[in-house]
């Protein structure tokens, strides 16, 4: 027999489309062209609040080279396109929302023709009063954006009674934080395209984590039953949350042009429109109190959150679902309170992005929890491991952690690095005006769905053992960077014991993996992941039938070497024999995967229950240099420490923490996402700064626990957004413990550095 297959889970393999991706041959949307394809450009509304008289195409239609316009008049089906809250039409046909609500959709024979065609739609309103911030939004006099009011979402937790917890405090902070609007900054703009099929059908190629999503929205859209719809995946140039939902209403708009005039139909928006239209980070307003006594344990917590949704509810349901859940941090407390309110305002709906809710809430608590530890007369790091949750603690939401809970590890990793757990955040002088110092910052998160998307969380692979050997894997989750072709081979290739070179696991087609739910929420390791394992196990089941009629009853697979292994140890069928054996016997290996992630419920008005079936968790340490004359913030070095399970691959996973850095120093120090008067003012790059190579310190070090997951594939929990989660939070500690100011509001504010420092 063959001798055994190293491993694949657990090496460093470079993820499988970085060689195309670094050499520019990954053909992209933009690259993506087909024969009498039309050019396609939305037209906005570009009036945040407005009641939509008229739109008048003909001026439009006779540019050279427009060759139609879709309007909600054209929509064979449905104009609508709301995902958890039906509030969101396709195209606007009354009352437009936002500065960029679609109205309507040119299609031309180049992007030039469609771009001009769009500028000459001629579109008559009346303007309404806009409402731009939660302050107005909430008054009970406020202009009303939906028929309902403005108040999109609600939700609560109530865990013991917060009153008695304060009355057993002999601390207690009280603050107000608040962060602000952030962009995903993806590399590759929202595209997509649409062709029509000849028997009434319809295709679409999209950069996008959700093809079911869209598929769902294209055949509302259209009045097709979702079985004529089919969505392909193109390789995505990022997306961080921002390709979740909103590519759905784009292909939609697609569809229904060409469908109109059974052309392709193809739109890849410019950088200045996917600023202006696609979704954002929620910014918060966050109302914290919380308690501890004299030896430093947590009494209570009473937490309030304000969101600002934007136009649409869109996700954010789901989103202030889960800064509600993880508003009170990783600790034990025994009285709990956490009140959540959305509301929408005239805004670019804000949905999806990386954390999903949670770096807000993050940064909030680990402030409040570095004063309480003061207070207290703890070093940080000791007030967090007091509280920390451990195996057997209860969360806020009554739910009893029973297993891959590594919070305390990450911390006495911390702990260990830092040494002197006072000292250390004490402020150091650095030079003439400048002074460093350290700040941590510890997070939970809940991985998947969860108990607000228990219905969506599951997924499906399917896997086919070729003639040579060789094995084919469709997964319903999307890789968008994040670098799940790889991990995922990887784990086909040790669930068959071959090697990871055999494997090729494909882009989503909705037409050959059955609906999966969304690529989201850091859950595609363990969802695809689980599925690949269970169509794998159904394929070897049947090999080892065909085995055992070769070899006798004893007959197993053996996994360490990739085939059957007999019941004599120099009896055995190699993989390429036991392969050639199942086809020349005409048996099917072929199998459909399924995973389902186990029940999460809570309760409707308590928010009591089991909130996610398994938690990530993460402890941050950042280094900072403080000018104090010029009020510069200079991240000098970075450590982030992580339970994220099993580790499948230690390079891709420790490129994902260093991306989230990167984006979350970004959310601290850089980003400012300008609007006046209800009107985006950041419409590029050199207005709207992200961090570049330049700003990110050569110091960053990342680190794994490895903290076992039994419901994980080979024991795997999530990472993808817990990179990003802590990062704000600790360099905000980092610069309230140089300086002695607290840090409230994000990002910090280089005057409040200098004016009260
Ligand atoms: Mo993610 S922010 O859950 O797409």
């Amino acid at each position: 027999m063959k001798s055994e297959v190293r491993p694949a889970v657990g090496a460093v393999i470079p993820s499988v489309d970085s060689l195309p991706k670094a050499k520019g041959t990954t053909r992209f949307i933009q690259d993506v062209n087909l024969p009498g394809m039309l050019h396609a450009s939305m037209v906005y509304a570009r009036t945040p609040h407005s009641r939509i008289k008229s739109v008048t195409l003909p001026k439009a239609l006779s540019i050279k080279g427009v060759v139609a316009a879709a309007t909600c008049d054209d929509v064979p089906g449905e104009n609508r396109v709301g995902l958890v809250i039906d509030d969101q039409p396709l195209f606007v046909s009354s009352v437009a929302r936002y500065e960029a609500d679609c109205v309507a959709l040119v299609g031309a024979e180049s992007t030039a023709a469609a771009s001009l065609g769009a500028s000459c739609v001629e579109i008559a309103l009346e303007e309404l009063p806009p409402v731009l911030t939660v302050e107005e939004a909430r008054k009970p006099d406020c202009p009303r954006i939906h028929k309902d009011g403005n108040l999109a979402v609600e939700r609560k937790i109530i865990k013991g009674d917060v009153s008695d917890g304060e009355t057993r405090s002999d601390f207690v902070v009280e603050r107000t934080f608040t962060t602000p609007v952030q962009e995903h900054g993806y590399l590759e703009p929202i595209g997509a395209l649409a062709v029509p099929g000849a028997d009434g059908s319809i295709e679409i190629m999209a950069p996008a984590q959700c093809p079911f999503y869209i598929r769902e929205a294209v055949a509302r859209c259209l009045g097709l039953p979702l079985s004529k719809v089919r969505v392909i995946q193109l390789p995505i140039g990022g997306a961080f949350g921002g390709k979740e939902d909103v590519p759905s209403e784009i292909c939609a708009r697609l569809a229904v042009l060409a469908v109109k005039t059974g052309r392709p139909v193809k739109t890849v928006l410019s950088r200045e429109e996917d600023l202006v239209y696609t979704s954002k980070r929620h910014p918060m307003r966050l109302d914290y109190r919380m308690g501890c006594t004299q030896d430093g344990n947590l009494t209570f917590a009473e937490i309030a959150l304000y969101a600002d949704v934007g136009a649409y509810a869109t996700l954010s349901p789901i989103v202030l679902f889960r800064s509600t859940i993880h508003a009170p941090g990783p600790y034990e407390i025994p009285n709990v309170s956490v009140t959540t309110q959305g509301f929408y305002t005239n805004s670019a709906p804000k949905g999806a992005m990386r954390g999903f809710g949670t770096p807000q809430v993050v940064f909030a608590c680990e402030s409040v929890i570095d004063e309480l530890a003061e207070m207290a007369g703890l070093g940080p790091i000791e007030f967090r491991l007091r509280n920390a949750l451990k195996r057997g603690s209860t969360t806020a939401t009554g739910q009893v952690l029973d297993e891959s809970v590594g919070l305390v590890e990450t911390l006495t990793r911390a702990k260990e690095f830092l040494g002197d757990d006072k000292q250390q955040f004490e402020p150091r002088p650095a030079g003439a005006d400048t002074v460093r110092s350290t700040g941590i910052a510890s997070m939970l998160y809940g991985v998947s769905l969860g108990a607000a998307g228990r219905v969506l969380d599951r997924g499906g692979a399917r896997v086919e053992i070729l003639k040579d050997g060789s094995v084919s894997v469709f997964v319903g989750c999307t890789d968008m960077g994040q670098g799940a072709l790889t991990v995922l081979s990887q784990i086909a290739a040790d669930s068959l014991g071959i090697a990871t070179d055999a494997v090729r696991v494909n882009p989503v087609d909705t037409g050959v993996v059955p609906d999966s739910g969304p690529t989201v929420a850091s859950r595609t390791t363990i969802v695809s992941g689980n599925a690949i394992i269970d169509a794998c196990d159904k394929i070897k089941t049947r090999m080892v039938e065909v085995g055992a009629s070769i070899l006798g009853p004893k007959a197993a697979y053996d996994v360490s070497r990739g085939g059957i292994a007999g019941a004599r140890s120099d009896s055995g069928l190699g993989f390429p024999e036991i392969v050639s054996e199942c086809f020349a016997r005409r048996v099917d290996l072929t199998a459909t995967g399924w995973y389902v992630v186990p029940d999460c419920r809570l309760d409707e008005v308590t928010g009591q229950g089991k909130a996610y079936h398994v938690y990530s968790f993460a402890t941050d340490v950042a280094e900072v240099e403080v000018d104090l004359k010029t009020g510069r913030v200079d991240v000098k070095s970075f450590l982030a420490i992580h339970d994220s399970g099993k580790i499948i691959n230690p390079m891709t996973a420790t490129s994902q923490v260093e991306g989230g850095i990167a984006q979350g120093i970004g959310l601290a120090l850089y980003e400012r996402f300008a609007v006046a008067e209800g009107r985006v003012c950041s419409r590029d790059f050199s207005t709207y700064l992200v961090p570049t190579s330049l700003d990110i310190s050569d110091d960053l070090s990342v680190e794994f626990i490895d903290c076992h997951s039994t419901d994980g594939p080979f024991g795997a929990k999530g990472l993808g957004e817990p990179a990003i989660i802590p990062v704000a939070a600790a360099i905000a500690n980092a610069v309230s413990n140089a300086t002695g100011v607290r840090v409230e509001d994000l990002p910090i504010h280089r005057e409040r550095i200098v004016k009260c420092s």
